[in-house]
């Protein structure tokens, strides 16, 4: 699948859930209770047959993520589907970490359980290493949890583990240093990310906004300039430097200051109430559950995915104050 613009499409995000167990300030508003009914929702066998459809189609990789994607029940077994499906060669999950370390069995950690099922790579959210400011920006006290967390997913044994940072002025700054010392210390790629307009708009003003220059600018006064790795990509659009004198990898996801930010662009979203969206930053978004249930052959959900493609914009909109009509845990971030 190819887009207008040359945007070659390999990469599936897959929203499994809209609810959580967390309230992130910038994600999801704390009073926010009214979740998608079940109906609403696509069910594990209709996400695994949109995943075929897509995999027919080109798309090699893909990312389970939500919501709080393990708060769903049975995910485990959903995922252990994922790999027989034709044409995938990847799967990642995105968690906030806080039940990857629950046992689901005698010795057997939720980590576990994804790792044997076929997921390679793993993101876990961390904005914070200090307690008390974790629980205000989550609105939850599961700190020690996601550090168990993280841990479990290490002994888990993925091929890549990934910690994600949203940089909040005001909030974590102070944090980018003990984040690396932290990231290092167990071997772990980390990533600040700059917080995007995808949710309530009164902590996305430009009071609590940082830009990635400016972190970047912090960890090098720290640990001297850092060097580029232009050869090292994942799937997604975050650019790579080593810490000198280290072996260490962080990135940096630059979505509102980075200008060639959507020019390696390769994703397609579905959400999990069955909307494909083109752009996460961007308001468009077609009801493939509709033609599902409707009783679509795979001929017809394909063309379905190619036309959404065909509506891929070139760039995000994000920038020239896009208000999004959805929130960011309901899109799959
Ligand atoms: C929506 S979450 C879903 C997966 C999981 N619940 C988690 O927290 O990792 C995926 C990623 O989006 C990020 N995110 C959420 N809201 C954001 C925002 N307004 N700006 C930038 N990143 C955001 C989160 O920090 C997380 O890394
Ligand atoms: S960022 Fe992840 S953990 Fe936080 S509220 Fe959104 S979905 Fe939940």
């Amino acid at each position: 699948m190819q887009d207008r613009y040359g945007h070659r499409i390999s990469y599936l995000r897959v929203s499994i859930t809209d609810r959580c167990n967390e309230r992130c300030t910038y994600c999801m508003p704390q009073e926010l209770q009214e979740w998608l009914p079940r109906a609403e929702i696509l069910s594990f066998e209709e996400t695994l047959r949109l995943i075929r459809v897509a995999a027919d189609l080109g798309v090699s990789k893909v990312r389970i993520t939500g919501g709080e994607p393990l708060t769903r029940r049975d995910v485990i077994n959903f995922v252990s589907r994922i790999p027989k499906t034709r044409g995938i060669t990847s799967i990642g999950l995105s968690t906030n970490g806080t039940l990857l370390a629950r046992e689901i069995a005698p010795g057997k950690t939720m980590a576990g359980a994804l790792r044997a099922a076929g997921v390679e790579s793993v993101n876990v959210s961390l904005d914070t290493l200090d307690r008390s400011v974790y629980s205000q920006i989550t609105g939850r006290d599961f700190h020690e949890q996601v550090l168990r967390g993280i841990d479990a997913a290490i002994a888990a044994g993925f091929d890549q583990i990934k910690l994600n940072a949203v940089l909040m002025r005001g909030r974590n700054e102070d944090q980018l240093v003990p984040l690396t010392e932290f990231a290092a210390s167990r071997g772990l790629i980390l990533r600040f990310i700059e917080m995007m307009p995808v949710s309530t708009t009164e902590v996305l003003d430009d009071k609590n906004f940082m830009p990635v220059r400016e972190a970047k600018r912090m960890i090098e006064s720290r640990y001297g300039a850092l060097i580029p790795e232009a050869e090292f990509r994942t799937n997604g659009p975050a650019t790579y430097y080593q810490i000198p004198g280290r072996r260490q990898r962080i990135g940096f996801i630059g979505a509102m200051t980075n200008l060639h930010f959507c020019e390696s662009c390769n994703k397609l979203r579905l959400t999990c109430d069955g909307k494909l969206r083109p752009c996460l930053g961007s308001y468009l978004e077609f009801d493939i559950m509709k033609p599902l249930r409707a009783g679509a052959s795979d001929q017809e959900l394909k063309q379905f995915f190619l036309d959404v493609v065909d509506r891929k914009p070139e760039q995000h909109d994000f920038r020239e104050n896009y208000q999004p009509n959805r929130r960011m845990i309901a899109i799959g971030g």
